[in-house]
């Protein structure tokens, strides 16, 4: 212990008193790894809350607080010897600091004993829907968005009443988004199977699935990769009964790959690619309808799309082959369109009105080439994980129906902007400009 200033003047039991509180910091002081702040700790520990229901006891949620934080073992495990009692763990300490700085804002509350609980005003922070409740957001003449929990809000879409599925969840991505899911692929796959379950008997028989996933999962602290779409690929086969229509890729080459393997550690490549998997709920014996000539192109040359002769393959084109108009090239499985804009419509509007921009749209070319591949104008398209509302956009474009869920309300108050014709139906008519 350090020197102190503890005179004589000052009675014995303050004495000791303060003793034992040089002694507490000298034993944080004596602690090498540098612990968060409770300001710090404040939002993962929310955001846990949250995913548990809105209330957890502490000891539920210690270890989810540190992953959540990104924590390292280190810290998580730090320890410090007080007096008058044995070591205690310094970041479930601070993980208590955090809830109490949350108590003076507002935000957690001790409704049950022993758990902590988030207020009413810590899920308007969060802009997240409270469990077990769904709300329209706003409509349009075609489509309807639900702010909600895919969970929750998929029980009040009528079955078999969806042509196509088009959705990119949240990836089981280590480094947590703020749009959430689960982290590690083990959970996020068995979330994701339940939601397929979920989901499946929502889809008209022969309807499409199409999923839009990150091919760079890195197992934690290795430049190696997760299996976890090898594993979701066989399990949607398996365990949810879905047949793999294709894989399509979509190819944005303004994507930046990790930036610790790649950029730093130079001991990977940039992965530019995503694929998107295409699935089919083939149901007695129905199978899709899809059509490419609802996606055909341009032809680039003509009159000689092909050269002529034998190919590399065997295949020999003739002079003549390939000649026919057919309307259009067929087009590749590769979507290429780099998603860099930062200026556009959407982002404008979002940022005149105050609202905060999504953090990871796709270009609407995704949905576009699903959409008219796999249904007919007035079909009924969802989207599960709406974020910026891009499927209903083009969904909307295409004259199709639309359904959109999100769990975060900012992101559906910036998709609103995107329809010309949008009816907010949970805000008054000033709370777009807020
Ligand atoms: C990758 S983003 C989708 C972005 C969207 N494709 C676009 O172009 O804007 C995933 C979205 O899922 C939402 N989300 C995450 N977990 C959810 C849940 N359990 N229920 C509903 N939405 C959820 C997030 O708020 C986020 O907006």
């Amino acid at each position: 212990m350090k020197n102190n200033p503890v005179t004589g003047s000052i009675s014995p039991g303050k004495r000791s008193r303060l003793a034992e509180g040089y002694a507490q910091a000298d034993a944080e002081r004596s602690v090498t790894v540098s612990l968060p702040s409770r300001g710090q700790l404040l939002l993962p520990l929310m955001r846990c809350l949250e995913a548990n229901g809105g209330s957890a006891s502490p000891a539920e949620v210690y270890d989810q607080v540190a992953a959540e934080y990104g924590a390292t073992t280190e810290v998580r495990s730090a320890e410090a010897i007080f007096v008058g009692s044995g070591p205690r763990n310094l970041f479930e300490r601070q993980v208590r600091h955090a809830q109490q700085f949350g108590k003076i804002k507002g935000l957690i509350e001790a409704r049950r004993r022993g758990h902590w609980s988030l207020t009413d005003k810590a899920f308007g922070v969060l802009e997240n829907a409270r469990p077990g409740v769904v709300l329209a957001v706003f409509e349009t003449s075609r489509g309807l968005a639900l702010w909600g929990h895919v969970e929750e809000a998929a029980s009040l879409i009528e079955p078999g009443s969806v042509d196509t599925i088009f959705t990119s969840p949240p990836y089981p991505v280590l480094s947590q988004k703020e749009y959430g899911g689960p982290k590690d692929a083990a959970t996020w796959l068995s979330w994701m199977f339940d939601l397929v379950d979920l989901w499946r008997p929502l889809l008209a028989p022969g309807g499409s699935m199409f999923i839009n996933l990150g091919a760079e999962v890195y197992r934690r602290g290795q430049p190696f990769q997760s299996l976890y779409l090898e594993r979701f690929a066989v399990g949607m086969e398996d365990r949810c009964g879905m047949q793999l229509a294709q894989r399509w890729w979509w190819h944005n080459p303004a994507k930046l790959g990790s930036i610790h393997w790649v950029s730093i550690r130079r001991r990977r490549l940039k992965q530019t690619i995503e694929p998107i998997y295409w699935w089919v709920n083939v149901k007695d014996g129905i199978q899709d309808a899809a059509n490419n000539q609802m996606v055909l192109q341009p032809y680039k040359d003509k009159k000689r799309p092909y050269k002529t002769g034998i190919r590399p393959s065997g295949i020999d084109i003739g002079v003549g082959a390939f000649d026919k108009d057919n309307g259009g090239a067929i087009p590749s499985t590769l979507i290429i369109k780099a998603n860099s804009s930062s200026n556009d419509p959407y982002r404008r509007a979002c940022r005149a009105a105050g609202i905060k921009i999504h953090p990871a749209t796709f270009p609407e070319s995704l949905p576009e080439r699903a959409i008219l591949m796999t249904t007919q104008p007035g079909d009924l398209v969802l989207d599960p994980f709406f974020g910026s509302g891009s499927t209903g956009v083009v969904a909307e474009r295409l004259g199709r129906r639309w359904i959109g869920i999100d769990r975060a309300r900012g992101y559906l108050r910036g998709a609103a902007l995107r329809f010309t014709d949008a009816v907010m139906t949970d805000f008054p008519p000033d709370a777009m400009s807020r």
